[in-house]
């Protein structure tokens, strides 16, 4: 087989800055129990909903019926999460290390050894009492940290904060909070959060460590069907996920099915697109869900809410919802450059005409705005004004393998297309197979081959913790300690060089040709510049291929300095806690830098030859 590559700079095409990025939904406990590093699970007792008593789960209680009485009553300090939890403490004589509450976190907390965690909660009583706080084991038998808190007796709640250095690891560990005192203390906003979090901004390091791995070029966010809601009275709300994170009310996110009490809220998502040096994407609800609509007559107040999540973000710090921001510790604007109005709502009955409100309003305060409709264009023109499109796949790895030539049928007038979830999924994709990362990889380098309509790509769903499967299979899977990328990961490290990359034309011989897909780009680092060949072999055998480059630039490095593979023994092979780079990219030095490479591609892998 032979693949030339013209590499002419006459013939070449810079693809957009834009094109490979992320799009993280708060799904699989993506977020709660996932990238934000918050160790208590229903921090604020409000999990349960307001009708109290309520579900205090995961919460539980340390002592028996006889010894205390632990209800949620409405007496919180704050107004807009108004339940707390009262713990009534019966027994003269409490058993050796008293009664009380304990948190096991999502699925228990993980405790390292030496590391810091900040304990903030308030707490009342009217006498004054001793609280002794712990991280234990899950059976509360091993001891990791503890402190003792003297709470003074008064009616107002008051604020404790305590740092707890642990002197032990426990992957499960849980939260503990006795005394032995007879009498009654209230609860409410207990959180625990690691000292060390990514910059200092309350997310997982070694999480978000995988996300910059690939240098995504934007971050669109925080959903999906999320922002959606399955009904509207549950769709995220941008208003209600700023401010001190004690006055957030948290939110039951009804599609994916648990609570959230939105610690990860809109201005930590704009902050975390800062930290990754990545343009945000506001996806924000239109007024549809999947059940329920707000009527085009009546969506203007939802019009305005938006308008005042572009001024929380953009404006300055003097303005109303600027000076929310700055208040937050952020004088400085966010710089959004682009929204989504709405999720998969094209169909809805009211869609068009809410995106039409969304729109106009939108274009006249901030005219810089890109606006993304979900209204697929790639087939057909749109029947309103966008600057880019939704196009949404999952389907089966051969299906998508065929899908690499989608956009070359599409017309180049119009909005530009944003494939902002793709994916395998289903019958051959397990959790995270070759299979499915080879045929992703051979969608992405026909979407590199078409980068001048298709100006966005993202993976979908990006996270999963392992223990809320919800959605299958994921780009990255965790659990409180263990993380790792499945190949649909490892495939798009292979494409973080191609945004503001120049795409160059090839042309493809082969018997093999219909389970080949390639593309030639020139790339460059802080100091040299590169030629760039991918080639997926979808195919069972190994192919000989030769690579031939006509019209190199002297200043740009041919082919033949490094090849990075990846591939497997099996092509339905996934990683695993076990062996989480059982599928990863191998990276090997070649010597041979040449106009003409031989190369063999092995069966089922995907090569990036540099
Ligand atoms: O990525 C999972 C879901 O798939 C998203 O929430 C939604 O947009 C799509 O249907």
């Amino acid at each position: 087989a032979t693949l030339k590559v013209d590499a002419s700079p006459q013939s070449a095409r810079k693809i957009p800055e834009t094109l490979f990025g992320i799009f993280f939904e708060e799904i699989n406990h993506a977020g709660a129990g996932g990238i934000w590093a918050e160790l208590v699970s229903n921090r604020g007792f409000e999990a349960g909903g307001p009708h109290t008593p309520s579900n205090i789960d995961p919460w539980s209680i340390i002592g028996d019926d006889s010894s205390v009485f632990v209800a949620t009553d409405r007496t919180s300090c704050f107004s807009r999460n108004i339940v707390a939890l009262r713990m009534e403490v019966l027994c003269d004589d409490c058993p050796t290390g008293g009664v009380g509450i304990y948190n096991p976190g999502f699925w228990g907390m993980n405790i390292e050894d030496g590391k810091a965690y900040n304990l903030v909660m308030y707490v009342k009583s009217a006498e004054t009492t001793d609280l002794a706080v712990s991280l234990t084991s899950s059976d509360g038998l091993q001891n990791l940290a503890s402190a003792t808190i003297t709470v003074s007796g008064t009616s107002n709640w008051t604020k404790v904060e305590q740092k707890l250095v642990a002197k032990g690891t426990n992957r499960t560990s849980r939260l503990q909070i006795t005394t032995n005192k007879k009498g009654v203390v209230w609860f409410d906003q207990v959180s625990l959060m690691p000292e060390d979090t990514y910059k200092g901004h309350g997310f997982r390091t070694e999480l978000i460590s995988m996300l910059s791995d690939l240098k995504p070029r934007f971050l669109r966010f925080p959903g999906g069907c999320f922002v959606e809601g399955d009904w509207l009275r549950n769709a995220f709300r941008w208003r209600e996920s700023i401010g001190p994170w004690e006055e957030r009310p948290g939110h039951f996110g009804d599609v994916w099915h648990y609570w959230t009490d939105d610690g990860l809220g809109y201005y930590e998502f704009l902050q975390l697109a800062e930290d990754l040096d990545t343009a945000p994407i506001w996806v924000f609800n239109n007024g549809v869900s999947h059940n329920d609509e707000v009527d085009t007559a009546a969506i203007a107040p939802f019009v305005k809410d938006v308008l005042d999540s572009l001024e929380f973000a953009r404006g300055s710090a003097n303005s109303t919802w600027g000076s929310v921001r700055a208040a937050m510790g952020h004088p400085e604007p966010f710089p959004v450059k682009y929204v989504a109005i709405g999720n998969e709502d094209c169909g809805k009955k009211f869609y068009r005409g809410n995106y039409l409100k969304f729109y106009n309003a939108i274009r006249q305060a901030y005219p810089d705005i890109q606006m993304i409709s979900n209204c697929d264009g790639s087939s057909r023109p749109l029947d309103h004004p966008a600057d880019l499109y939704d196009f949404h796949v999952y389907t089966d790895s051969k299906t998508l393998f065929n899908m690499r030539n989608t956009f070359d049928r599409t017309s180049r007038s119009g909005p530009k297309a944003f494939v902002s979830e793709y994916a395998v999924w289903r019958s051959d994709a397990g959790r995270g197979s070759l299979l499915a990362s080879l045929a992703e990889a051979a969608f992405l380098t026909g979407l590199e081959m078409n980068s001048d309509i298709v100006h966005m790509a993202s993976y979908a769903p990006l996270f999963v913790n392992d223990n809320d499967r919800t959605w299958n299979p994921d780009a990255i899977v965790f659990n409180s300690w263990q993380h790792y990328g499945t190949p649909s990961y490892w495939m798009q490290t292979l494409f973080r060089e191609s945004s503001g990359a120049m795409i160059h034309p090839i042309t493809v011989s082969s018997s093999y040709s219909g389970s080949l897909a390639a593309s030639a780009i020139t790339w460059q680092d802080s100091e040299n510049s590169f030629l760039r060949v991918k080639v997926v072999n979808f195919g069972s055998d190994a192919v000989s291929l030769t690579i031939s480059t006509s019209g190199l630039q002297a200043s740009v490095n041919a082919l033949g300095s490094t090849s990075t593979v990846l591939t497997s023994g099996n092509v339905m092979d996934e990683n695993s806690f076990s062996n989480p780079t059982k599928v990863a990219p191998v990276k090997s030095e070649l010597s041979n830098a040449a106009e003409e490479m031989q190369v063999t591609l092995a069966p089922h892998s995907f090569s990036a030859f540099d």
